[in-house]
């Protein structure tokens, strides 16, 4: 019965769907008046869920009108999407589906920057360290930073990347930053699988939601949704021409074989279902659903890589909604600063990235870019005579040593996030 209105989530046309949105009118009438008005009021533009009686108070100018929280790793973060000035240690992106979300709550508020947005993500999270981080670090962890006293009707939430092991995936089968010491492919795929397959990452993604639920006193808002998102397939896993092209840093790196794009898919959908998993087990818990899981892996199709008559690695294609190593973002206006850098060189003593002292604090950060840059690195040192696979394009791009160059591959680009973003507003409708 859970199983199938959670179901009924994603398939607005069945009459399971309709039952539950029933349930949801008599759950929250305010907020469905309060939408329907709003969408109303602004031609196109989904409704979205904030508070009703904020939202009727739009015409005083009194304080904070609307808020929520993103939690979650770097697809919640939406690195590599631009930022202004300097970019911060988590790697926000201006385009991360989160910020378009409380761009657009700060625009039904007639423009007024009066949105509650604590945007909590960061870089490198895995589920251990949205509930404590424990240790001697000291640093808060994304639950404890998160302030109930500031208005929040909604929660976004992205992870499951880093607890699984995406990045010793990507890392071994495609790019082998630390070429012959990055493992196998095989071994790496294998542990994703058995992280999957323990009840680990399940237990601690429940825990996060009902923490999160229990700050914001559900009990007291039955509008308040945690909406979780999974991952994207990275590959088109049926062309023929890829099976001869390689991501790889190293010259002669691993070719990108239709088994192989084929399993990392695999890993996608198997991560994506566990996450869903995890969602139904937090939502049988309560008489109506107070997570929704949205799934826009389908919306990326066309948009992976190694579509048809591309030839990868395709620096030019903005169709492409993931980040390439080093690659420009593909946002609609893209009128954010190109940042200017001294170009330095891959050398084993630069003071940037020290291959004897790297690897603990990459590995302790979780961030893909400083593991990579840390790997490269080790890996110069063990062999100075090791060819770049694209050294020309490396000397052109003076921004290679940031770690963002290389955190940034495999994670959405700007056009991916908004996509992302306009199936959040769909899975609102069929709920709200
Ligand atoms: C909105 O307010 C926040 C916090 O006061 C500030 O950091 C941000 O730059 C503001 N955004 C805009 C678009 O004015
Ligand atoms: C939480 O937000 C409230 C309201 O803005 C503020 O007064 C308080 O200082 C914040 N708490 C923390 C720990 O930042
Ligand atoms: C790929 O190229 C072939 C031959 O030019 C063309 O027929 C086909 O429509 C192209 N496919 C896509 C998806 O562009
Ligand atoms: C895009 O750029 C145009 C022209 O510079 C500007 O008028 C418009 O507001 C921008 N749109 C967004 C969403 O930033």
């Amino acid at each position: 019965m859970r199983l199938a209105a959670l179901l009924a989530l994603t398939s607005p046309f069945s009459v399971a769907a309709s039952l539950a949105l029933q349930q949801r009118r008599l759950a929250a009438p305010d907020l469905q008046h309060v939408l329907a008005n709003s969408e109303r009021n602004h031609h196109g533009r989904p409704p979205l869920p904030v508070s009703p009686h904020r939202l009727t108070s739009s015409s005083s100018n009194s304080g904070l009108l609307a808020g929520f929280a993103a939690f979650g790793d770097s697809y919640s973060a939406g690195i590599g999407t631009g930022f202004d000035g300097k970019e911060d240690a988590c790697r926000h992106g201006l385009h991360a589906h989160s910020r378009l979300i409380a761009d657009d709550l700060s625009a039904i508020a007639g423009g007024r920057n009066n949105t509650a947005f604590q945007f909590l993500s960061c870089t490198g999270a895995t589920t251990q360290e949205i509930l404590s981080r424990g240790g001697g670090g000291g640093d808060e962890s994304q639950i404890d930073a998160f302030n109930a006293s500031l208005p929040a009707d909604f929660a976004l939430l992205s992870v499951g990347g880093n607890d699984l092991g995406f990045f010793d995936v990507i890392n071994a089968c495609v790019f082998r930053f630390y070429n012959f010491y990055s493992g196998t492919c095989e071994a790496a795929l294998a542990s994703t699988r058995a992280h999957i397959e323990s009840d680990d990452f399940d237990n601690r993604l429940q825990v996060i939601l009902l923490e999160i639920l229990d700050r914001e006193r559900w009990e007291k808002k039955p509008w308040f949704v945690i909406t979780v998102t999974g991952y994207a397939r990275f590959f088109n896993e049926v062309t023929d021409e890829c099976d001869d092209m390689s991501f790889g840093v190293w010259w002669n790196g691993p070719k990108l074989k239709k088994e192989l794009r084929l399993q990392m898919n695999a890993m996608v959908l198997a991560a994506n279902a566990k996450i869903r998993r995890a969602v139904d087990g937090v939502n049988a818990r309560f008489t109506e659903d107070k997570v929704l899981f949205v799934d826009y892996d389908k919306e990326f199709r066309g948009h992976r890589f190694c579509e048809e008559n591309v030839t990868e690695p395709d620096y030019s294609r903005t169709d492409t909604w993931f980040f390439l190593i080093g690659g420009p973002d593909n946002a609609r206006n893209d009128t954010l600063p190109k940042h200017a850098f001294e170009l330095e060189t891959l050398s084993s003593s630069s003071p940037l990235v020290d291959p004897s002292s790297c690897l603990e604090p990459a590995q302790k950060s979780g961030d893909w870019g400083e593991l990579a840059l840390c790997y490269m690195a080790m890996s110069r040192q063990r062999d100075p005579t090791l060819q770049l696979a694209r050294g020309d394009f490396m000397a052109e791009n003076s921004m290679w040593y940031v770690p963002t160059y290389y955190g940034k591959t495999f994670h959405p680009r700007s056009l991916g996030h908004e996509v992302m973003k306009n199936k959040i507003y769909e899975a609102w409708r069929t709920v709200y």
